[in-house]
């Protein structure tokens, strides 16, 4: 099942879906109709909403409430993007400048504080406080997240498990929370709820272990972002920390150096030295490992077209290069 077909599966609700995201984004300042419209009509792959739509009905979910909890996902998605690509000083997303690159950082930052400000709205709406507590968490943890990644910047001792817990928190966060949500929508049993989460989980660590394979080996034109953006922000993300594990010395003084001092200039250097350790099939296998778990904590869910795409979702997540 190719990513189009998954979509499809669920067609109606993603038509909603698109509807629900351009209604939510209205406002009547400019700036943030122009920005918002800008960052959401760029596209992305709506990944996080599609999981949410997909549990929703693979729990024989039959209302509509769904829609507006996935818009509300992929507006805290799209929040964090936005104050992640200040952060990360990023000028390239989603195939388009960013919006720190147009506007500036002030209006990148404050329109990422409007989408995040409307996605609790849109909580309030659903009226369901287990949700409200679920997302409050949620946005605390992935907030936490970031703010770790930080602290490791430009530290070439960061070891593979401050790694793992900044990317399960600032990631693989917001997976859990959307098919968590998705699995309270439904009104499921406590087994069910966490079995959707534990797979939301897994598959988002999943998922960002490759977003750090591809910063280093997919096109620009593909990832629709810089190839070597986190090295430029001194990221010591896993391709890194196991290159610097089995490398040479020589090899491991141009990575350590590479992530004290940041910058571009020993991209060339350091990606050779990454392909010759072997980091990131080492980074893939682990990736590959993630969603073996996010598989398994689907093992107790009924078995539909809708879990079924779950399950390939878990796959595309690793097997993707965009
Ligand atoms: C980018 O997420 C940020 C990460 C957590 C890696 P996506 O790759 O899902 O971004 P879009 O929404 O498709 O652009
Ligand atoms: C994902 O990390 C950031 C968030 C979870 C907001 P990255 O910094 O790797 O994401 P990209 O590569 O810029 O999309
Ligand atoms: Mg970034
Ligand atoms: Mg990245």
């Amino acid at each position: 099942m190719s990513l189009d077909a998954i979509r499809k599966l669920v067609g109606e609700d993603f038509a909603a879906l698109d509807r629900e995201i351009q209604a939510q984004l209205s406002s009547d300042i400019v700036l943030i109709n122009q920005l918002g419209h800008h960052i959401v009509s760029s596209g992305g792959k709506r990944l996080r909403p599609l999981l949410v739509l997909l549990a929703a009905r693979g729990l024989g979910y039959t209302g509509d409430r769904h829609v507006a909890m996935a818009a509300m996902i992929e507006f805290i998605h799209t929040a964090t993007l936005l104050h992640d690509d200040v952060v990360d000083a990023s000028e390239l997303r989603r195939g388009q400048d960013t919006a720190n690159a147009l506007w500036g950082n002030e209006a990148a930052v404050l329109v990422g504080d409007f989408l995040y400000s409307r996605a609790f709205q849109m909580m309030v709406e659903a009226d369901r406080m287990r949700i409200m507590g679920v997302m409050a968490s949620a946005t605390n943890r992935i907030a936490e997240g970031e703010v770790l990644q930080l602290l490791n910047c430009h530290d070439p001792d960061t070891t593979e498990a401050r790694y793992l817990d900044v990317i399960e928190r600032k990631t693989a966060t917001l997976f859990a929370a959307g098919t968590r949500v998705a699995a309270i929508l439904a009104d499921s049993d406590e087994t069910t709820e966490k079995s959707l989460a534990d797979y939301g989980q897994a598959l988002g660590t999943a998922f960002q272990i490759i977003d750090d394979v591809l910063d280093y080996s997919a096109s620009q034109g593909e990832m629709g972002k810089n190839v070597g953006d986190d090295l430029a922000e001194g990221k010591p993300t896993l391709p890194l920390i196991h290159a610097m594990r089995e490398g040479n010395a020589a090899q491991r003084q141009a990575i350590r150096e590479g992530i004290e001092q940041g910058g571009l200039e020993r991209l060339d250097e350091v990606t050779a030295a990454i392909h010759a350790t072997g980091a990131l099939d080492y980074a893939t296998a682990q990736a590959r490992e993630a969603a073996e778990q996010a598989l398994e904590a689907l093992a107790p869910l009924p078995e539909n077209d809708y879990t079924l795409a779950l399950a390939e979702l878990a796959r595309f997540s690793v097997d993707r290069n965009a």
